[in-house]
């Protein structure tokens, strides 16, 4: 079983089918604790409801970066955290907590990426009226969403129709993040480069 941490600034939908697929028996990993730098976010909610340990932190209370990474670096030594999974969380990811799980850090982005970087994915396709967007899991670098990809899926948009296309992209995100993470534990995918 592999020990995980989930990172989320918002609503929290991919962590709970993270959560669910686990106590289904379709995702060999355990959530140790649940980082937020939002503590008023919906995610602390859920996490509760579930009895998951939550960590929140308000960024702007640190002196830098380095500083509030190294405080959820001992709180993930804590919890034997191996991976930590990033499901909405908007913040990039600092050096230091690069260098602490090299290679062990796994985002996912609600577009086909290269393409829509950053905020408001959707917001971007449908802006620049693309008919095909989609999801994208990847491994996270020190860029904004632009790590090695390890899957992707396409959704067809929905014309004029931003909460149709929305709920389309989530719930595929809830599929494929955790095949995705299945089979990453397994070792059925890896990074190649
Ligand atoms: C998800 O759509 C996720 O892909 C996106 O935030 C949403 C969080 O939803 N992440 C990004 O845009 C990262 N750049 P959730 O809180 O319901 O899981």
């Amino acid at each position: 079983t592999t020990k995980i941490a989930i990172f989320a600034s918002g609503s929290g939908s991919n962590f709970q089918a993270i959560q669910t697929a686990i106590e289904n028996g379709k995702l060999d990993a355990e959530i140790g604790v649940v980082v937020t730098d939002k503590p008023d976010a919906y995610v602390v909610k859920r996490a509760e409801n579930f009895g998951i340990p939550v960590f929140s932190f308000v960024a702007k209370q640190y002196e830098s970066k380095a500083d509030y990474e190294q405080e959820i670096i001992n709180i993930l030594k804590e919890h034997e955290v191996q991976w930590v999974i990033l499901a909405g969380y908007m913040r990039l990811i600092g050096n230091t907590l690069l260098s602490a799980y090299s290679n062990r850090i796994v985002n996912i982005h609600p577009s086909l990426l290269p393409a829509f970087p950053g905020k408001d994915a959707i917001g971007q396709a449908l802006e620049h009226g693309v008919k095909v967007t989609g999801v994208t899991v990847h491994f996270v670098d020190e860029g904004l969403d632009t790590g090695p990809i390890l899957s992707q899926a396409a959704v067809d948009v929905v014309e004029g129709n931003r909460s149709a296309t929305e709920a389309k992209i989530h719930a595929l995100e809830h599929e494929l993040y955790t095949s995705t993470l299945q089979k990453l534990f397994k070792k059925e995918i890896k990074l190649f480069h």
